[in-house]
C-alpha cells in the first residue's frame, strides 16, 4: 500500500474503532462483536507499525497501554480545581439555597425566595480529572494534586475506554472537562477475588482502588483494570452554552460519557426529592456514589456569586450518612489467616444494612474492642463506609444488659491453642505456629498452588482441605509424596481427577525458580520481590547463604524483607521443606538460558527500549539488558547510552532521540552485542 493510502486508511480504521469504543463503553450499545472488533485492531496495529510516520498518540490502539511512565510530570491547572463545601443536612441545603437567593439579589421579598434553577447529579467517588482538548483531540489529563497543580497522568488516561481520545461533532476548539474516575463496584470485586486467591491483602474500597490504578507506572496494566470516567463539568473561555446542563448536552454529543442521573430542579424542594429518591436508591447503581452535587445552572448566575478560596458559592455537596443500624453482638469469633495474623469478628444478629443482610462485622484488633469497651450481648452501631466489610463504629450503652462482661482478647490460637504473639508497633496478634496451624498451613498451600505461583489448577482449596483431614499432607512438600492410589479412596474423587492431580504436580518441576521462590511463601516476599532476587541471586542455595547486609543490597529488598528472609531459612523445618522439594524436582536455581545470558557487556549503559520486538517481548527485553549488567530507563535524557527500537516506537520518543543525538539501535544489533 502507498504512503497515502495507508495513511487513508489508518484514519478511517481510527475513527471506526472510536466509533465502537464509543458504542460499547459509553451507550453501552455494541454494533459489532469483540472478535470483529479485535481483528479491525489488529489491521490498524499492523498499518502503523508499517508506517510508525502516522501512529498518532490518540489512536485508539494506544488504548491497550504498555508505555510506561516512571515519574508523573506535574502541571499546573489553567482553571484551579477547587472543591465544594459539604452539607450533612436539609438546613445546610436551606441555608446554601437562601444564601445564594440573597446573592443574587432575588431573595425574600413579600412573596418568599425565587425558586433557582439546580442541576442535581450523583456525586461519584472517585479521584477527579481534568481533560483538555485541543481541535477535538486529548491533550493532557491532569489529577486534582493539590488543587493549584495536579500529575499529568496522559497515558494512563488514554487506556480508559469512555474517555475519547478524538472528539465527534462541533466542539470548541481548546477546552478542559472535568470529571470523575471511578471503578465500577463488580470490577472491584474481581480484582479482589484475584487477589485473594494470590494471598495479597484486598484493596479497601474502590475509590483507593481508582487512585491507586492512575498512579500506576505500567499503562498496560492500567489498561487490564477497567476503570470507567463520568464528565461532570466543562471550563473554557467563551463557551457557547446558557447553563451547565445544555453544556453537558453537548459534550454528551462530542463523545463524553455524561450521567444520565442528572437533572434539573426548579427550586430547593425539588432538590430535596432528588436526594431522598438517590438516598435509597444509590445501592442499586453499579458504582459507588457518596452524595449528591448540587449546581445552580444558569452560567450567568454562577459567575454573578463567584467563589470562595476554597469552593464556588453556586454549587454544594450533600453527604449522604453512611448507612447505620443497630443489632445485638451474639458472639466474637476469631480467626486465623494465611499468614497467622488473627482478626476478631463480630457475629451479629442478622440486620438489613445499605441493601444487604449483615451477619458478621470486622472488630480489626485487641486495641479497638477495648476503646469501643464492646461486650457480647451489647446492642452495637454498625456502619457500612465505603469498606467491603460493615464495621461496629460504638455501643448503645442505653441498652447495656447489666450481665454483659468485658472483652477479654485471647491470647491462645483458637486453631493450635499456641501463644499469640503481638510484635511491637503491630496492632494484631499473631500465631506463631506457621508449620503446625491448619488455617496457616493449609493457606500456604492454597498460595503454593495458585495460578500466579505453581498454577497446579487440578488442586483448588477443597481438595487441600480433604487431603490435610485425611493426614495426607502438612506441607508444601508432602504434595509431592502423594500417589493416585493413596487418593482414589477419597470421596468425590474419581480417576480423572486423581490423575490429573499428579500430572499437574509433575508438570510444576519446569516452574521457573523465580515463581517457585515467591510460591514457598516468605512473609512479605511477593511476585516482584521473588523475580528480582531469584535473577540476581540465580539458586536458592545462595539465597540462603546470605547475611542480612547483603539482602538488602538486592533491589526491592528492605529491612522488613530481609529481616523475614533470614528468618525463613533459618528456621530447620523450612530447610527441611526446601530439601524435600529439591528431590522432587523443582527449580530452585534460574534456567541455564538465563545463566548463560549473564555478562558484563552492557555495565555502565542506560538503555531506553521502545516499540514492538519480534523475537522477545518487551519485558525479556528488558530481563536481558539486566542481566548484562545494564540498566532500563523509561525516559530519553542525555544520560541515555542508546534507543532500543523496536517496530511502532513513539513518535515523541523518535523525535526526542533525535533531537539529543542519542543513538538508536534495532533488535538485532542488539543481539550482536550480547552475543
Ligand atoms: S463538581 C468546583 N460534580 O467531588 C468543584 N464534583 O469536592 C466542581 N465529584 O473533587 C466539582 N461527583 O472529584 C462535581 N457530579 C459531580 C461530582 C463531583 C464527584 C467530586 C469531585 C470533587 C469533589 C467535591
Amino acid at each position: 500500500m502507498d504512503k497515502a493510502s495507508a495513511k487513508k486508511k489508518i484514519e478511517s480504521l481510527s475513527e471506526e474503532l472510536e466509533q465502537h469504543n464509543y458504542n460499547y463503553y459509553v451507550l453501552d450499545k455494541p454494533t459489532i462483536s469483540d472478535f470483529e472488533f479485535d481483528k479491525l485492531l489488529e489491521t490498524l496495529i499492523a498499518l502503523e507499525k508499517e508506517h510508525p510516520e502516522f501512529l498518532s498518540p490518540n489512536s485508539p490502539s494506544q488504548r491497550v497501554g504498555g508505555q510506561v511512565t516512571k515519574e508523573f510530570k506535574s502541571v499546573k491547572h489553567k482553571y484551579p480545581m477547587l472543591s465544594l463545601s459539604n452539607s450533612y443536612n436539609w438546613e445546610d441545603l436551606e441555608d446554601f439555597d437562601r444564601r445564594a437567593s440573597e446573592g443574587l439579589g432575588l431573595a425574600n421579598d413579600l412573596f418568599g425566595a425565587a425558586e433557582l434553577e439546580y442541576v442535581c447529579e450523583l456525586k461519584f467517588d472517585g479521584l477527579s480529572i481534568g481533560l483538555t482538548y485541543v481541535n477535538g483531540e486529548l491533550q493532557k489529563a491532569v489529577t486534582r494534586g493539590d488543587g493549584v497543580q495536579g500529575d499529568d497522568v496522559t497515558t494512563n488516561a488514554r487506556t480508559i475506554r469512555s474517555i475519547p481520545l478524538n472528539l465527534k461533532g462541533k466542539f470548541p476548539k481548546e477546552f478542559e472537562i472535568r470529571g470523575e474516575i471511578f471503578l465500577p463496584r463488580k470490577v472491584f470485586d474481581d480484582i479482589n477475588k484475584e487477589r485473594e486467591e494470590i494471598g495479597e491483602a484486598p484493596l479497601a474500597n474502590p475509590r483507593n482502588a481508582a487512585s491507586g490504578t492512575m498512579k500506576m507506572q505500567d499503562s498496560g496494566v492500567v489498561a487490564k483494570r477497567k476503570l470507567d470516567c463520568f464528565l461532570y463539568a466543562l471550563y473554557g473561555e467563551d463557551l457557547p452554552f446558557p447553563g451547565h446542563l445544555e453544556s453537558l448536552q453537548a459534550a454528551a454529543t462530542w463523545g463524553f460519557r455524561i450521567s444520565k442521573h442528572s437533572k434539573l430542579c426548579k427550586g430547593i424542594g425539588e432538590v430535596k426529592k432528588f436526594i431522598d429518591h438517590w438516598d435509597k436508591e444509590r445501592f442499586k447503581l453499579p458504582f459507588d456514589i457518596d452524595g449528591i452535587v448540587i449546581k445552580i445552572n444558569s452560567y450567568q448566575q454562577q459567575l454573578q456569586l463567584g467563589f470562595t478560596a476554597k469552593s464556588p458559592r453556586w454549587a454544594i455537596a450533600y453527604k449522604f450518612k453512611a448507612e447505620q443500624v443497630s443489632t445485638e453482638l451474639q458472639s466474637i469469633t476469631y480467626q486465623v489467616g494465611r499468614t497467622g495474623a488473627i482478626t476478631p469478628v463480630a457475629n451479629l444478629k442478622p440486620v438489613l444494612l445499605a441493601g444487604t443482610t449483615v451477619k458478621r462485622a470486622s472488630l480489626h484488633n485487641a486495641d479497638i474492642i477495648e476503646k469501643l469497651d464492646v461486650r457480647v450481648g451489647d446492642q452495637v452501631f454498625v456502619e457500612k463506609g465505603g469498606e467491603i466489610i460493615p464495621k461496629i463504629i460504638g455501643v448503645d450503652l442505653t441498652k447495656r444488659p447489666t450481665n454483659v462482661k468485658p472483652t477479654k482478647y485471647i491470647d491462645k490460637c483458637p486453631e493450635c491453642g499456641t501463644t499469640l504473639v503481638r510484635i511491637e508497633g503491630e496492632a494484631n496478634h499473631y500465631c506463631p505456629n506457621e508449620n503446625g496451624c491448619a488455617p496457616q498451613v493449609k493457606g500456604k498451600m492454597e498460595h503454593f498452588v495458585s495460578r500466579k505461583a505453581m498454577n497446579i489448577d487440578s488442586l483448588g482449596a477443597e481438595t487441600i482441605d480433604q487431603f490435610y483431614n485425611a493426614g495426607f499432607i502438612k506441607n508444601i512438600a508432602d504434595l509431592y509424596d502423594l500417589k493416585k492410589e493413596q487418593l482414589l479412596p477419597l470421596e468425590r474423587m474419581a480417576e480423572k481427577s486423581a490423575q490429573n492431580i499428579i500430572d499437574g504436580l509433575k508438570n510444576s518441576c519446569t516452574v521457573p525458580f523465580e515463581r517457585v521462590l515467591f510460591a514457598i511463601g516468605i512473609r512479605h516476599v511477593g511476585e516482584t520481590t521473588a523475580k528480582k532476587v531469584a535473577k540476581k541471586v540465580k539458586t536458592i542455595d545462595a539465597l540462603m547463604e546470605m547475611n542480612a547486609e547483603q539482602l538488602v543490597l538486592l533491589d526491592e529488598v528492605g529491612e522488613t524483607i530481609a529481616k523475614s528472609i533470614m528468618e525463613f531459612f533459618a528456621d530447620k523445618e523450612n530447610r527441611n521443606i526446601i530439601t524435600r522439594l529439591k528431590k522432587a524436582g523443582l527449580q530452585f536455581e534460574i534456567s541455564a538460558d538465563q545463566q548463560q545470558a549473564t555478562s558484563t557487556k552492557l555495565e555502565g549503559k542506560t538503555i531506553v527500549v521502545s516499540g514492538v520486538f519480534t523475537k522477545f517481548s518487551r519485558d525479556q527485553i528488558k530481563d536481558l539488558i539486566e542481566l548484562n549488567g545494564g540498566t532500563n530507563s523509561s525516559s530519553i535524557s542525555k544520560k541515555t547510552s542508546f534507543v532500543l527500537a523496536g517496530e511502532n516506537m513513539g513518535p515523541e520518543k523518535l523525535k526526542k532521540a533525535e533531537g539529543l543525538k542519542v543513538p538508536i539501535i534495532t533488535e538485532e544489533d542488539f543481539e550482536n552485542m550480547i552475543k
